[in-house]
């Protein structure tokens, strides 16, 4: 699809789109509920965001759904966010497939319950056959990611290791670097998320709520992009 002021492919331009879904917590208090409800509705906005970054064309898209630090959150929380995630791959799983989405979980699942982790495997070979990836962070940390890779090429027999060797060993292995990272809520902080692979990417911040984030953000947020002159280290 092409941007409709510049005329430009989107999907050339941003092979990989990554989303910091912050702000569910804060939606949730705003209206006196239980955070879990803000979590629900941020799992609907998922939905919305994901449908319309492949409508775009852009052909990686990763989401941060629970970091390796938010095992520190009420044990109620961290049930309510697990119970969405195993909903969501039995409710949806079936359709993304169909559509042509390969799903990857990025992170160690060993902590996971073995029911989930079993389903998360399930669906990462039924869709390893198609081409566009969502990468869905859950247990996921920046640092443990480089950390598991690092150690991976340790077990292979390396004692010394190049950039590449790190790039091919992390769990985003199957996609581009991030062009973009988007995060909402106002905050302006990368939280151990995808700390190798930004190294060049643009950022864009909203003050919206994750739950009130919509598709129309997403295209304010590749205007801005498109409007951007990136280096690289060069001119
Ligand atoms: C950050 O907001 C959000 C999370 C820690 C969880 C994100 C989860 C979802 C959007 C729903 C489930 C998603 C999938 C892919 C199944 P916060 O809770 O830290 O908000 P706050 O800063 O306002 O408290």
């Amino acid at each position: 699809m092409t941007s409709p002021k510049s005329e430009v492919n989107i999907g050339e331009k941003i092979k990989h789109i990554a989303f910091i879904m912050d702000g569910n917590g804060r939606w949730a208090k705003k209206r006196l509920l239980p955070r879990s409800q803000g979590h629900v509705e941020g799992l609907k906005t998922f939905t919305k965001i994901v449908e319309h970054c492949f409508n775009l064309g852009i052909a990686n898209i990763t989401v941060y759904a629970f970091s390796t630090e938010n095992w520190n959150r009420s044990a109620e929380e961290v049930g309510a966010l697990m119970g969405l995630l195993e909903k969501n791959i039995d409710d949806n799983a079936d359709e993304l497939i169909e559509k042509g989405i390969r799903l990857i979980f990025l992170g160690d699942k060993s902590p996971l319950s073995k029911t989930l982790a079993d389903k998360m495997t399930d669906i990462e070979k039924r869709s390893a056959h198609n081409k566009a990836i969502l990468n869905v962070a859950v247990n996921y940390g920046a640092r443990d990611e480089i950390t598991h890779a690092v150690n991976e090429l340790i077990s292979e027999g390396k004692t010394q290791v190049s950039a590449e060797d790190i790039t091919t060993h992390l769990y985003t292995k199957n996609s581009p670097d991030p062009d973009l990272i988007v995060r909402t809520a106002g905050e302006k902080r990368l939280s151990n998320f995808l700390l190798w692979q930004a190294a060049y990417s643009e950022f864009y911040y909203s003050d919206k709520l994750w739950p009130d984030f919509k598709p129309e953000d997403v295209d304010k947020a590749v205007e801005d992009f498109m409007s951007r002159h990136r280096k690289f280290g060069g001119y």
